[in-house]
């Protein structure tokens, strides 16, 4: 379910739909009035300038980017070209077109990894340690560096982990509960004892939300739910949600450069935003295995063929000298 939580302003959605993006997953609110989709690209700055100007943008939230770590192990390119570009050129764009103020959605991820306590803090140096998070982190750069040196108004937000709905099934949760659906081995990378800090996706965004209406110009706010796990034991969870047992654990050959573990103190927001999350994990977590479950026909279209071609040069190999030769995903 959709829910607008400001139903009378004006929202253009900009997005060049590569892999990842998908018209479907807002088909509910195509019609309504005041929403409007333009296709095009970050990078193309005249474009995205003619598209504020036409419709009196105020406010940008950058959500666009690459943002799956394997993909940026295989190929940094495409994560410099659109994370740090294309960020530069929405914000040109946004002094070009006058636009209030910027808002850049980062990730934990720029801090680095974390040992087995402690948490990030909005004044945590950046050590960014995989190529994904040195794009996020130089684009973050960008967008301080332009307040600083142009006046723009910014907000910068760096989130935990999402989980939810029309999750994209490379990221760990959708992808373990379709292989889990299908009886598919579920790749565990390394000991999986690797620590993620877990959040509901519409948690994060009520907090986007108070970024953009109330923060002030030039903060950094960090947002996280307090939902610290290790792999396995959200594997875990999601082996007992679907019905399966451990036997479809496979620990596989580690991601290269793996942080160890992440963990969000997001005091600053809910204390100077009032921000607090409304969803449990546990619940959650099984309202997104119900989510997946019931859209199937969804799962079909998003595991196409550029997906499995995806799934066997990331999973194949590593799956194999696991002692699994071949399995397809559906
Ligand atoms: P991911 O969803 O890729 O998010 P991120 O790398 O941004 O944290 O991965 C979450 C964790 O799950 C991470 O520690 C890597 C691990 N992981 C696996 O063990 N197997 C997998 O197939 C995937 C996709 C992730």
């Amino acid at each position: 379910m959709i829910r607008r939580l400001r139903p009378d302003d004006l929202v253009v959605n900009v997005d060049v739909l590569t892999y990842a993006g998908n018209l479907e997953n807002l088909q509910a609110i195509s019609t309504t009035p005041g929403y409007h989709f333009v296709r095009a690209d970050i990078r193309d700055q005249e474009r995205v300038t003619a598209v504020l100007r036409q419709h009196g943008i105020e406010v940008i939230v950058n959500f666009a980017a690459e943002s799956h770590v394997d993909r940026s192990v295989t190929s940094a390119e495409p994560f410099l070209d659109t994370n740090v570009g294309g960020t530069l050129r929405l914000l040109e764009a946004a002094r070009t077109a006058n636009v209030k103020r910027f808002v850049q959605i980062s990730t934990d991820e720029v801090y680095g990894s974390l040992g087995s306590t402690g948490a990030f803090e909005e004044t945590t140096p950046m050590a960014p340690r995989s190529p994904y998070a040195a794009s996020k982190a130089a684009a973050d750069h960008f967008v301080a560096a332009f307040h600083h040196t142009h006046g723009l108004d910014t907000v910068i937000t760096r989130c935990s982990n999402n989980y939810g709905p029309y999750q994209f099934p490379e990221k760990l949760i959708p992808l373990m509960i379709l292989n889990a659906f299908d009886g598919n081995a579920l790749p565990v990378y390394g000991d999986g004892m690797q620590v993620r800090d877990w959040i509901h996706v519409e948690d994060h965004c009520e907090a986007i939300d108070l970024a953009v209406t109330r923060a002030p110009s030039g903060a950094v706010y960090n947002i996280g739910a307090e939902n610290e796990r290790p792999n396995l034991d959200v594997v875990r969870a999601i082996l007992n949600l679907t019905g399966r047992d451990e036997s479809l654990i496979r620990h596989v050959t580690d991601r290269p450069g793996h942080d160890r573990r992440y963990a969000m103190n997001a005091a600053r927001i809910r204390r100077e935003l009032g921000w607090s999350p409304r969803h449990d994990f546990e619940r959650g977590l099984a309202d997104t295995v119900a989510w997946y479950r019931a859209n199937g026909p969804w799962c079909e279209r998003v595991r196409s063929g550029a997906y499995r071609s995806y799934y066997s040069e990331q999973y194949a190999a590593r799956l194999r000298v696991a002692g699994i030769d071949s399995e397809d995903v559906r």
